[in-house]
């Protein structure tokens, strides 16, 4: 492997040089990640899943309110990195509640607690918590100008105030990628409403709108229809390190719950281990997962009684809409269940 530096490629300077392959291999360019999360379960399965990526690197982490209270999402996260021995990554405070909406949280699904109110004997200190999520991403992203792919699992508040902060934010973007929103109007929270869209109606609208970097949205459809066999989840759960069976812990209540009938009901596609967020995490650090995908404006409605929150997909092109967004349909399945796996090795 080898990367590229000022038009020279590096191999055929450290072959020049005599370094050994292992030094071009280090210069390989890290893919940069700025991840936006509201650390719930699925959240922390895609924290991990980055954290165990060889050529990622998190410049930061900011939480929002969503699955759970801004300060649950705060301390879930460092409950995460501390498992993964990583606390070295600022986590930052952000938003605690929506732009205009009615709060809302997923508590009967992800636990009270946003991770499976499994109580923590040892807790990290909140001390090593972050002030002004929005301005840190502004700030990372603006030092590392079209470097950065932003990785949004969590209502989308924080983005939403960041562009209103800085119109200009979302031209550095190297790239967004979303996991939200639906294509089918396909609902897991209102009958047409997606979790995280539904939470903040406003800030997914201004996002969608604003944001005119290259974004990839996995839906909660795509997610549905590419889920994983329960037995994949149990082998998974399974493997004997300390990350499995702090997975297994949090994540028990989610299973448990999803085997109910009100949740059979909302599933799309075969009943499976659904990991939403690693879906959108795994698409931005590894270019060939996604299979098949379709390019097409979209946007979100704020006014309808049954639709408040509902992604809005424009095949029609009348929102004359120049910007796109790439919206995910099938991932290579085996790579994805290999990345999950080292998440937790
Ligand atoms: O609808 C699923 C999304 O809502 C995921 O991000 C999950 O963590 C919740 O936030
Ligand atoms: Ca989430």
């Amino acid at each position: 492997m080898s990367c590229w530096i000022a038009g020279v490629q590096v191999q055929q300077v450290s072959h020049q040089l005599g370094s050994s392959s292992q030094e071009s291999e280090s210069c390989r360019m890290k893919k940069k990640l700025f991840l936006d999360v509201d650390t719930g379960v699925d959240d922390a399965q895609a924290i991990m899943m980055a954290l165990a990526a060889p050529d990622v690197e998190i410049l930061g982490i900011s939480c929002c309110h969503g699955n759970t209270s801004l300060e649950n999402a705060l301390k879930n996260t460092l409950r995460v990195l501390k498992v993964c021995n990583r606390l070295d990554i600022p986590v930052y405070r952000g938003c605690a509640e929506p732009m205009l909406a009615r709060q809302r949280h997923a508590g009967d699904f992800h636990g009270k607690d946003g991770l499976g109110d499994v109580p923590d004997p040892d807790p990290p200190s909140l001390d090593l918590l972050k002030k002004k999520a929005v301005q840190a991403m502004i700030k990372a992203v603006r030092e590392n100008p079209g470097e950065v792919t932003l990785v949004a699992t969590a209502p989308l508040t924080n983005l939403g105030v960041a562009v209103l902060l800085d119109p200009n934010f979302p031209k550095k973007l190297k790239a967004l990628y979303i996991m939200g929103g639906n294509t089918e109007s396909r609902g897991n929270t209102t009958v047409c409403g997606e979790f995280n869209f539904v939470a903040d109606p406003e800030a997914a609208y201004i996002v969608l709108d604003r944001y005119t970097c290259p974004t990839y949205i996995a839906t909660w459809e795509f997610s549905g229809r590419n889920s994983l066999p329960w037995s994949f989840c149990d082998d998974w759960l399974a493997q004997d390190t300390d990350k499995a069976r702090f997975m297994e812990k949090i994540s028990r209540h989610t299973r448990e719950v999803i085997q109910t009938e009100r949740y059979q009901k909302e599933m799309v596609g075969k009943s499976g281990f659904n990991a939403c967020d690693a879906y959108a995490l795994a698409a931005a650090i590894d270019d060939g997962l996604v299979t098949e995908s379709e390019e097409v404006a979209v946007t979100v409605e704020l006014e309808g009684t049954y639709t408040r929150g509902m992604m809005v997909v424009d095949y029609m092109g009348l929102l004359k809409k120049k910007h796109k967004a790439v919206i995910m349909k099938k991932v290579d399945l085996e790579r994805f269940k290999q990345m999950l796996m080292n998440a937790l090795k």
